[in-house]
Formats: C-alpha cells, sequence, structure tokens
C-alpha cells in the first residue's frame, strides 16, 4: 500500500507528456516569434545572425541605422569602408536592411535585433569626413554613430561601393522602361540629365536652423543652362518632393524637361532608381541627390554657398568632403 501510495502521489505518465508537448509548442511558438521579428524585406537573401554565440570572436563593426534612403546610403558605404580598414567584419542592423535591401543587392550580413540588444557595444561617433585616426578604431564590438555620408570615407573602394549599390533588374528594368519612352519622342539622341529638387521639411530647417537657402529659380535656370551649352540634346527628367514648386519654378520654355517623379517620400525608389539611370546630374541640397549623382557617375552640377559664414552647418558640413572634386558647384 505503502507504494501504490507513493506513485499516485507522482505525475502520471500522460501528465509527463503533456507536459512535454507544452514545452515543445512554446518553443516552436517562440521561435516562430523571433523570426518574425525580421521585417518582410529579408526576402531579399540576407545572412542573417541570430544567436550571440555565431558572432566572430575577433569582434565586429556596426552603424546606427538614421535617416532616410540617402543617409542611410552614406552609413552603409562608411560601415563597409571602415570595418575593412580596420579588419572586422561588417553587420547592418535590420532597420538599414529593410532600406536598403528591397532597392539594391547589398551583401552586408544583418545583425538581428534580439541579438544586437545582447552585445556590449561601444559606440564610436563620426564626423562627416575621414580622419587619420579611424584607421584604428579601439573596441571589439564597435558601433560607428553619426551621419557620414562623404566620399572621402570610402571613394578608394567605389567600384564595391558601386557593386553593393547595383540596383535590383525590376527596380532598374523599370527606370529603364521610362527612359526608353522618352528616348523614342527624341529620335533616340537625347542625353538624359536628371533633376533632383529637394525641397520638404529643409524649406523650414535650412533658413532657420542652418541659417542658409534653398536652390531657387536662379540656380536651376543656370544649371539646366549649364547643361544645354554642354550637349547637343539634353532632356531634363525633373524630381522632387515638391512637384507643384517645380512645375511653378522650372522654366520649359525650351520644352527639354519632363517632370517625372512621383514625390512620395514613402517610396523613394522609382525617383532614385531614375536618377541613376540618368546620363548626368542636378542636384539642391541633401543626401538623396549627393548618392544619385554618384551612382550616375556622369556629370554633376551641386548648389555651392547655400549657408551663411556663422551657420552651425558649417560644423558638421565640409563642402570639399560631400561633393567631388571633379563636380561644378553654381553659387546660391
Ligand atoms: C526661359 O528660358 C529661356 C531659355 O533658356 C530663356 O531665353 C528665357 O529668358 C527664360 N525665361 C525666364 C522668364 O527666365
Ligand atoms: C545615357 O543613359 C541612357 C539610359 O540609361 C543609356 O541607355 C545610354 O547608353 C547613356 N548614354 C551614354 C553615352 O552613356
Amino acid at each position: 500500500a505503502a507504494v501504490k501510495g507513493f506513485w499516485t502521489t507522482c505525475p502520471s505518465f500522460s501528465t509527463f507528456y503533456f507536459l512535454f508537448a507544452i514545452f515543445v509548442v512554446s518553443t516552436i511558438f517562440h521561435c516562430h516569434q523571433r523570426l518574425a521579428l525580421v521585417p518582410a524585406p529579408w526576402a531579399y537573401s540576407a545572412h542573417v545572425v541570430l544567436a550571440p554565440r555565431h558572432l566572430p570572436r575577433e569582434g565586429l563593426f556596426t552603424i546606427n541605422s538614421k535617416g532616410r534612403l540617402g543617409n542611410q546610403m552614406g552609413e552603409y558605404a562608411t560601415l563597409y569602408a571602415l570595418a575593412k580598414m580596420n579588419g572586422r567584419p561588417a553587420f547592418i542592423p535590420v532597420q538599414m536592411h529593410s532600406t536598403l535591401a528591397p532597392i539594391f543587392r547589398i551583401t552586408l550580413p544583418v545583425l538581428h535585433s534580439a541579438t544586437a540588444s545582447r552585445i556590449p557595444w561601444q559606440n564610436y561617433h563620426l564626423n562627416n569626413w575621414m580622419e587619420e585616426k579611424y584607421r584604428h578604431i579601439p573596441g571589439r564590438y564597435v558601433r560607428l554613430t553619426g551621419y557620414p555620408c562623404s566620399w572621402t570615407f570610402y571613394h578608394h573602394l567605389r567600384h564595391e561601393i558601386l557593386q553593393e549599390f547595383t540596383l535590383h533588374d525590376h527596380v532598374r528594368e523599370e527606370a529603364q522602361k521610362f527612359l526608353r519612352g522618352l528616348q523614342a519622342k527624341w529620335a533616340g539622341q537625347a542625353t538624359f540629365v536628371g533633376v533632383h529638387v529637394r525641397r520638404g521639411d529643409y524649406v523650414h530647417v535650412m533658413p532657420r536652423v542652418w541659417k542658409g537657402v534653398l536652390a531657387d529659380r536662379g540656380y536651376l535656370q543656370r544649371a539646366l543652362d549649364w547643361f544645354r551649352a554642354r550637349c547637343r540634346l539634353p532632356v531634363f527628367v525633373v524630381t522632387s518632393d515638391d512637384m507643384a514648386w517645380c512645375r511653378d519654378s522650372i522654366n520649359n520654355s525650351v520644352g527639354d524637361v519632363v517632370f517625372a517623379g512621383n514625390g512620395l517620400q514613402g517610396s523613394p525608389a522609382k525617383d532614385f532608381a531614375l536618377l541613376t539611370q540618368c546620363n548626368h546630374t542636378i542636384i539642391t541640397v541633401g543626401t538623396f541627390g549627393v548618392w544619385a549623382a554618384y551612382l550616375a557617375g556622369g556629370d554633376t552640377v551641386y548648389l555651392a554657398k547655400f549657408t551663411l559664414p556663422n551657420s552651425p552647418f558649417n560644423m558638421v558640413f565640409r563642402p570639399q568632403a560631400v561633393f567631388l572634386p571633379e563636380w561644378v558647384g553654381i553659387a546660391a
């Protein structure tokens, strides 16, 4: 009877199986949830690190994912170049993958946010220009911070950077289709000049915070005329976050201006792809235009001297570190 009493106070086998089944189901559920945290675009293949034990022992570099498309491209390229210079593997945050992977064939592996949150990061602030000390960045798990977008970090690797920012075929094909449509109207003789007019929040931020100006009618007239004087049949393909202003402000008496962008900040891929597929570029302010010009690779005209000498913008921005030496500045 004593033995029987012992057995009845212990859980039966069926209870044991029941608990085991709960354990298995909850483990599967938990893993599934963690995978679900990686947003949809990881349909674009990427090597995703899910567990800290899979991290490289020699440490790694990552970078903050701040700002919109142009900023994140600058952050990606800077991480790529500095990690290589320091002999460390580079991993990008999930948010950066979500921004860039739907447009470009980027290759850097992704650090899952649950893993990233368990790493003892050392933050390392970057100015927006290369410095000698960045060749020897101390620390094992380094998170670069700031808004770097300067060719001085990565121009020596431009072939690799251009490779990383190669458009997906369907994105490129859509832009090419549009340009082929235009080319038919100009009997195959047109030279395409992409024009990016950035306004949006800059309309307020530039004069108030940065003591500067935006591109105006005068600048755009001079920039278009610069190409009209040098190309036989230029066709200007305008994209902007303020198309209404562009239609009012860009003089199209010659009939060589096409207002093309959809102007949606939420889906900048189309405008960006279109600009990179043009032969030359005219830009105003912002990293979006700078990157479009860098990838298009033709002649580039940019807005120069757009801030006052006492502007706080001059503390964080060196024109010679952002605009390539061969680009042509037209003063505001
Ligand atoms: C418009 O552009 C044409 C050609 O560049 C120029 O001759 C004309 O003066 C311009 N008109 C205005 C109002 O700027
Ligand atoms: C200009 O751009 C168009 C569209 O991308 C391209 O088909 C053409 O080959 C380019 N022309 C030159 C001279 O690069």
